[in-house]
């Protein structure tokens, strides 16, 4: 189906065209550029652009699909770097250089690249939807080739040996081919058999979250913070050391240099948990702040997408998002150019249920093939003016469990990560905890109940302090300022940039374990009458 331009309005693109459905996907101008149907009129309809504009005029042809914005899913995607339309961005340099030309329609997977498949089935036995017909090594990871919702009916062939993703991977007797990648509708979840309650920790190598604020697999966590608290330094830490088998990082709508950078940080790094290479097990999503701003809408879909589908495979996934608000903003940008009646701060009124939509798609799963996967998620938020009263940072309030607030004054002294431990919360840690007790150490609780109670008592000392200053308060006292000053420096500080950035959690216990002691050794001292200058 074909028709034309009516009309442009930046990304906003009017075509009228008769039977287009909602969602769509379009291909606009002679240029070809991709684009979505975002609302529909009768015989006209609204086309949301994702890649620029410059230079589109009225009355080019529209070309209609019929099919929605999809992503590819196969072999192949590990180690990938793709832009928000899931076009390989190294690939599309190699062929077009470093900027890429509109309307440039590139496969996301190679489609020379050969595959050793191992067959887990024979000729002639039942195979059903959800069922694994074999696998292929994508770096150490097994790969598996899963029957699609279409496919039921017993094997007449079965491919064995060096197969590329055009495939088959196998054949039924009614001759229907078992394909070996398919195309999945970015914004529809992907479907399993039940969801689990998050029950396993998901060790980040984060002091400050794992022993305060720890974070499940499959859980959801928010990193609200102002400008410079070093949410990209965390999301970035949290994505080399995260005890997940995959992680997929989405840069949206931020720094290019910094995406440039972890790049190539990842190329040499190698992951602490199984020393393979680290960009082996990620997937980078890039839509940084100088590409088109819709694409950015559509770029968290495709990273979820490609999440799910590791999920489905049986692994633990973890979707980092650097920042939602830039979504947020993309969103409300959209909304706007299609005159819908502004909400909040003049996101659109369907802000929060976007985004509960989005942030739901993570969890525990049973898959249909009967394995359990994960789909966590850790979303950085970029509150204007760090106001967390703002719609975008409320709205996440409401659907995740782990809040890690970044102090806009933690970090202007130089404590990082500058999660406020009096702020945040996790609701995971009471379901964790039997975990942590059982795995690393009887003692995790008393000595979290430990570290607490300093730290609260921290704070009321230096009300205090401010009123009557440090001679007026006793000895006591004095000591437990120097404790939590311990705490706080040697413990809850990690710099990003040294070996100390990832912690095990037998080290993270030693560690605030031997300040505790210490403190409680001190106390003794003092009661028989050691002088505390002595002590320290
Ligand atoms: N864990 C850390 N260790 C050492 N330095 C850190 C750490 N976290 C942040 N920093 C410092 O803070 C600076 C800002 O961090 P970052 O770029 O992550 O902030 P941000 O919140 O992402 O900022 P923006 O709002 O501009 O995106 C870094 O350049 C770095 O110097
Ligand atoms: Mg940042």
């Amino acid at each position: 189906m074909t028709g034309n331009i009516t009309g442009i309005s930046g990304p906003t693109v009017r075509v009228a065209l008769k039977g287009l459905r909602l969602y769509e996907r379009v291909y606009v101008g002679n240029a070809m550029l991709t684009g979505e149907v975002v609302k529909l009129e009768e015989n006209r309809a609204v086309v949301q652009v994702y890649e620029d504009t410059h230079g589109l005029a009225p009355d080019e042809p529209v070309q209609a699909t019929g099919t929605p914005l999809a992503v590819s899913l196969g072999p192949g995607l590990l180690s990938g770097i793709f832009d928000g339309l899931q076009r390989p961005l190294e690939r599309l340099r190699d062929d077009s250089g470093p900027f890429i030309r509109s309307g440039k329609e590139i496969y996301a997977l190679d489609r020379f690249r050969q595959w050793r498949f191992h067959p887990l089935k024979n000729k002639g036995d039942h195979i059903s939807p959800g069922e694994i017909l074999g696998y292929v090594e994508e770096g150490h990871f097994r790969h598996n080739i899963t029957c699609g919702s279409d496919i039921n009916g017993s094997l007449s062939w079965v491919a064995d040996g060096e197969i590329t993703i055009e495939g088959p991977a196998g054949a039924l007797a009614d001759g229907k081919e078992i394909p070996v990648y398919h195309e999945w509708p970015v914004r529809v979840p992907r479907p399993y058999r039940r969801k689990i309650a998050p029950s396993q920790p998901l060790v980040t190598g984060q002091r400050t979250i794992d022993f305060l604020f720890p974070f499940s697999k499959g859980g959801t966590a928010i990193l609200p913070g102002g400008f410079g608290t070093g949410k990209t330094i965390l999301e970035q830490s949290i994505a080399k050391f995260a005890d997940v088998d995959i992680v997929v990082y989405a840069g949206c709508g931020e720094r290019g240099n910094e995406m440039a950078e972890m790049i190539e940080e990842f190329q040499m790094l190698r992951d602490p948990w199984t020393r393979s290479r680290l960009m082996e097990r990620t997937v980078l999503v890039i839509n940084t702040s100088n590409m088109p701003v819709a694409a950015r809408e559509a770029s968290i879909y495709t990273a979820v997408t490609m999440a799910e589908y590791y999920r489905d495979m049986g692994y633990h996934v973890l979707l980092l998002a650097d920042s939602i608000s830039r979504w947020a903003e993309a969103l409300r940008e959209i909304s706007s150019s299609l005159e819908e009646m502004p909400g909040e701060e003049g996101y659109p009124t369907y802000l929060a249920s976007r985004l509960s939509g989005f942030i739901e798609r993570a969890g525990v799963v049973e898959t249909f093939s009967g394995k359990t996967g994960s789909l966590s998620m850790v979303l950085s938020v970029s509150p204007p003016g760090g106001d967390f009263t703002e719609p975008v940072t409320q709205s996440c309030l409401r659907t995740t469990g782990t809040f890690l607030m970044l102090d806009t004054s933690l970090a202007h002294r130089r404590h990082f990560p500058a999660i406020n431990w009096f702020q945040s919360y996790s609701l995971y840690a009471g379901e964790l905890l039997p975990h942590y007790k059982e795995n690393i150490s009887p003692e995790w609780e008393d000595v979290q109940r430990g570290c607490g109670e300093i730290l609260r008592k921290e704070e009321t000392l230096r009300e205090v302090v401010e009123i009557i200053g440090i001679e007026g308060i006793q000895d006591q006292d004095r000591l437990l300022l120097h404790a939590a000053e311990m705490i706080r420096s040697t413990f809850l500080c990690q710099n990003a940039y040294t070996d100390d950035a990832f912690s095990p959690l037998e080290k993270t216990l030693s560690a605030v374990k031997k300040i505790l002691d210490f403190h409680k050794e001190a106390e003794k001292k003092l009661t028989q009458g050691v002088a505390l200058r002595e002590i320290i």
